[in-house]
């Protein structure tokens, strides 16, 4: 096939795009060449619903990760008088700004970093084509990675008796749910962050919460383990179970979930438009999901949405693939490239 002559020289120009999108630009501003890289700062990595920004450059990763961990020692470990042990300095250290480190071109190539990483994307097939998948799934790699880094950090803050594992007893609520939720252990409303929660998180039922069982208690969208599966959609319906029976009626469907669910959802894409339509829509979504015709939804019955109404990291992994890709395409890269690519 003479299609693609020079495939893997036009797809570095292409990850080389992508690299400068993903670092320096929030989704759907203006494309700008020679713009300022920038790293993203601890908190928006923490903020919930706003960390959805997955870095592409495992250095830069690296990086954001040390800078956070800087952060989180001076907030932390001063606060109980020990100092931080001193690390070995990365190269990059000897700038007093990271960010000036990766906008030299001396030190950091971009051109270099791409041919690097780009056979570390191409893996499925090695190709010279990096695809859609090969994409999601290196966004979700990097993202599982700051993930489970961050879940470390939180582990050794709360782990008092230093067993490697969080006991409910050494567990409390970061501060922010407090202020969001008016937490109160009394609450019946609410079942984030408590005990049966954290019961569901212990796959082994040995009470005490590893770094896999705690990160899926903190990010239990990300979760294998059934148990918390079901915890998370039983909290589904509590949380819009207006009369208390344990399920949601189409009302309390209807007010609470619907909403939610229609921006994700692909077919609506099809009777997007005609207002009319988003109520036959709503009762056409309802049948499908009320398995058994009862004429109402059980928490088993929301398991097909679950990761509509918990989006996951390889849900964000492979929005920002999408996007990258559309951005591409939008600027008409060699189309053989193109046409791989999506
Ligand atoms: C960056 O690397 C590319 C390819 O290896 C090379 O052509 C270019 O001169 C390098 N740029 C700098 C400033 O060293
Ligand atoms: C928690 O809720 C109970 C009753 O629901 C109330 O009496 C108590 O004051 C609340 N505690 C806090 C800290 O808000
Ligand atoms: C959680 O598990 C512990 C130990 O198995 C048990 O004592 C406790 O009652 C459980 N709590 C809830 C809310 O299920
Ligand atoms: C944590 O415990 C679970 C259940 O026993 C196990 O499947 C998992 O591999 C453990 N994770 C780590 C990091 O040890």
């Amino acid at each position: 096939m003479a299609r693609c002559v020079v495939p893997v020289v036009a797809a570095y120009a292409t990850v080389a795009l992508m690299f400068f999108l993903l670092l320096s630009l929030p989704p759907r501003r203006q494309h700008r060449p020679h713009r300022r890289l920038k790293l993203r700062t601890a908190a928006i990595a923490r903020t919930p619903g706003d960390r959805h920004r997955i870095p592409f450059d495992p250095i830069i990763s690296e990086m954001e990760i040390i800078r956070d961990d800087r952060e989180w020692e001076r907030n932390h470990f001063v606060s109980i008088g020990g100092a931080p042990p001193a690390e070995p300095q990365p190269e990059w250290e000897k700038f007093t700004d990271a960010e000036d480190y990766i906008n030299d071109e001396d030190k950091f190539n971009v051109t270099d970093r791409i041919k690097i990483l780009f056979p570390k994307i191409d893996v499925s097939p090695q190709d010279g084509f990096i695809t859609h998948e090969e994409l999601t799934e290196w966004n979700f790699k990097q993202a599982e990675n700051e993930v489970l880094h961050r879940t470390r950090r939180d582990i050794e803050l709360r782990d008092k008796d230093h067993d490697g594992c969080i006991s409910f007893q050494e567990y409390e609520p970061p501060n922010w749910v407090r202020r969001t939720h008016d937490y109160n252990l009394t609450d019946e409303k609410v079942g984030w962050w408590k005990e049966e929660h954290f019961n569901a998180s212990d796959m082994d039922g040995n009470g005490c919460l590893n770094l896999t069982e705690f990160n899926d208690f903190l990010h239990p969208a990300d979760t294998n383990n059934p148990k918390l599966i079901e915890w998370l959609c039983r909290e589904e319906i509590r949380e819009r179970d207006k009369d208390d029976d344990g399920r949601l009626n189409y009302h309390e469907y209807l007010t609470s979930l619907f909403r939610l669910i229609r921006n994700y959802d692909e077919f609506s894409s099809s009777t997007h438009g005609a207002g009319s339509s988003s109520d036959t829509h709503a009762k056409q979504l309802f049948a499908q999901l009320d398995l058994d015709h009862d004429g109402f939804l059980s928490a088993n019955e929301l398991k097909p949405i679950i990761n509509d109404l918990h989006p996951s990291e390889r849900f964000f992994a492979k929005q920002q693939a999408d996007y990258v890709i559309s951005q591409v395409v939008d600027l008409g890269h060699s189309e053989c490239i193109n046409s791989k690519l999506i």
